[in-house]
């Protein structure tokens, strides 16, 4: 039985300092090198555990490992999209969006100042640690903003995840303190439409 492939952390797609002033370097560091690092950390000791009880044919607690590796998982595929759909101010970040996705917020929420207001609510509201994302459903073809509690409650399996950004208080408090609004307010600087695009695009193509 091979022991099979475990998680890394993957590397930012710019230098640390590159979302200041929105997220600092000091915050953006700790964010990825210390929380992010505990979700990879955390699904690879479960399915290490998994393994070595499969090797051993010992029994686990099965409903106990799954929900924790779930919550890992969750962790590290949200913070990876995370990382992927911002881009320094500027830069690639910011601004509204275009192509597609600027055609298809139009045709669900009307505007694109009406669809940031929702998202900006989603994510104010989420409560406890969690994550606004906007999502894309095939069946309807529509776009749809969820709030993701923890990581991984409330998720909707299918819908791909366009855009996410983390409002756990570990992604903002050494820059904004309590003030989430003003965290998510910094955030629409630093969004990679360009990203959230092509995932847009290429999720409608399957
Ligand atoms: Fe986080």
């Amino acid at each position: 039985m091979d022991s099979g492939k475990l998680y890394t952390l993957p590397k930012l797609p710019y230098d640390y300092n590159a979302l200041a002033p929105y997220i600092s370097e000091a915050q953006l560091t700790l964010h990825h090198t210390k929380h992010h690092q505990a979700y990879v950390t955390g699904a690879n000791a479960i399915l290490d555990k998994l393994t070595k009880a499969r090797k051993e044919n010992t029994d686990l607690d099965m409903k106990a490992a799954l929900k924790e590796l779930s919550f890992h998982i969750g962790g590290y595929r949200l913070h990876t999209l995370f990382w992927e759909n911002m881009a320094p101010a500027g830069k690639g970040g910011g601004g509204a969006p275009g192509g597609e996705l600027a055609a298809a917020i139009s045709a669900e929420f009307g505007t694109f100042d009406r669809f940031k207001k929702e998202f900006t609510q989603a994510a104010g509201g989420a409560e406890g640690s969690g994550w606004a994302v906007l999502t894309h459903c095939m069946k309807t073809n529509r776009l749809i903003v969820m709030q993701i509690e923890k990581h991984n409650v409330n998720v909707v399996p299918g819908y791909r995840i366009l855009m996410a950004l983390d409002v756990w208080e570990h992604a903002y408090y050494l820059d904004y303190k309590n003030d989430r609004a003003k965290f998510i307010e910094g955030f629409w600087n630093i969004v990679n439409w360009k990203e959230v695009d092509t995932r847009y695009r290429a999720h409608q193509k399957k």
